[in-house]
């Protein structure tokens, strides 16, 4: 391996712990003058237009490694520079690697499976029966279903200005890069909402937020499905939902309306400790009236 990077699991920290500051060797002619590999957005698949303005679609753009983000119960998340060498033509990307069934949980799979339906059926033997072909799959639809569902949120929230996601840059097989959500010199990363502590005003704005973002889902139709205080982020001041491969169609889910009372009761209890004295039960009611349910 030519890059040995350290790995970073230390659950009480999101800040990036930088693994190499200095440029591997470059024996290989093929490979860049510096970062470790050019930009791989050729073989991708592409997020949404009209793609920002800082998404790097250049040939002559490198991605460099800038070490692991987070370890997650199903993926890892690793900081990625892509950039043109030599110009401030620069975009921060969050790498979601997404693990084989040796090496996550499976609690989600099941049900996903369930309502995904599978035609091929040495498809769905091959994951039902988790061969090593079958658990690349699963890991390969978790991100798949990641990348379009932050697809589809992001032009929700576009439309409405009321939904934060980070952009869905590219995705390759069990990789999905996004948009880096955080201090792009720094390479730190935005807190979660867990990690905030935050002064009545700002908790009360922050509550404003949420409940904005849920009502535009709510008349989309889809529902979080994860929602939690681990899976929003806080950036300059703004409400980033994050995690989303499981988002739900309430519509032809039949769990739909149990799926949005638990996501407002997740968020809802996290304020209410902190003192805001919110009604998920209201809430819960009001976004089922939206989303058609009542
Ligand atoms: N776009 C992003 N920008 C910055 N940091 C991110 C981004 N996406 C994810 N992270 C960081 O990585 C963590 C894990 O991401 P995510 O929740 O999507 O994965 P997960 O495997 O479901 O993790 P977990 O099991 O902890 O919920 C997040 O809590 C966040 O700290
Ligand atoms: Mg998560």
């Amino acid at each position: 391996m030519r890059n040995k990077r350290r790995k970073f699991d230390d659950d009480d920290s999101d800040f990036l712990k930088i693994s190499r500051l200095t440029p591997a060797l470059k024996e290989d002619p093929d490979l860049p003058e510096e970062g470790d590999r050019w930009s791989t957005w050729d073989g991708a698949l592409h997020g949404p237009e009209p793609r920002p303005d800082w998404v790097r679609t250049e040939h002559a753009a490198v991605d460099t490694e800038l070490g692991m983000l987070k370890t997650g119960k199903e993926a890892d998340v690793f900081l990625v520079r892509r950039a043109i060498p030599g110009t401030d033509r620069i975009s921060m990307l969050a790498a979601k690697r997404y693990r084989d069934g040796d090496h996550r949980l499976f609690h989600r799979d099941a049900g996903y499976l369930e309502g995904r339906r599978v035609r091929r059926s040495r498809e769905m033997r091959a994951m039902t029966n988790r061969t090593s072909f079958g658990k690349e799959m699963i890991a390969g639809q978790w991100s798949a279903a990641e990348f379009d569902a932050l697809g589809r949120l992001w032009q929700i929230g576009r439309e409405s200005g009321l939904v934060h996601v980070p952009y869905p840059v590219q995705l390759i097989g069990t990789e999905l890069m996004m948009e880096f959500i955080g201090d792009w010199e720094t390479g730190e990363a935005a807190p979660r909402l867990a990690q905030v502590r935050a002064e009545p005003d700002q908790l009360a704005d922050l509550w404003r937020q949420m409940t904005d973002a849920l009502s535009v889902l709510a008349r989309a139709q889809v529902a979080h499905g994860d929602l939690s205080p681990y899976n929003t982020m806080v950036h300059q001041g703004r409400l980033v939902m994050i995690d989303l491969p499981q988002i739900i169609d309430v519509v032809a889910n039949p769990r739909g309306a149990e799926f949005i009372a638990r996501d407002v009761h997740n968020v809802a209890g996290w304020f209410r400790q902190r003192g805001l004295p919110v009604d998920a039960e209201e809430l819960t009611d009001r976004l089922l009236y939206e989303a058609g349910l009542r």
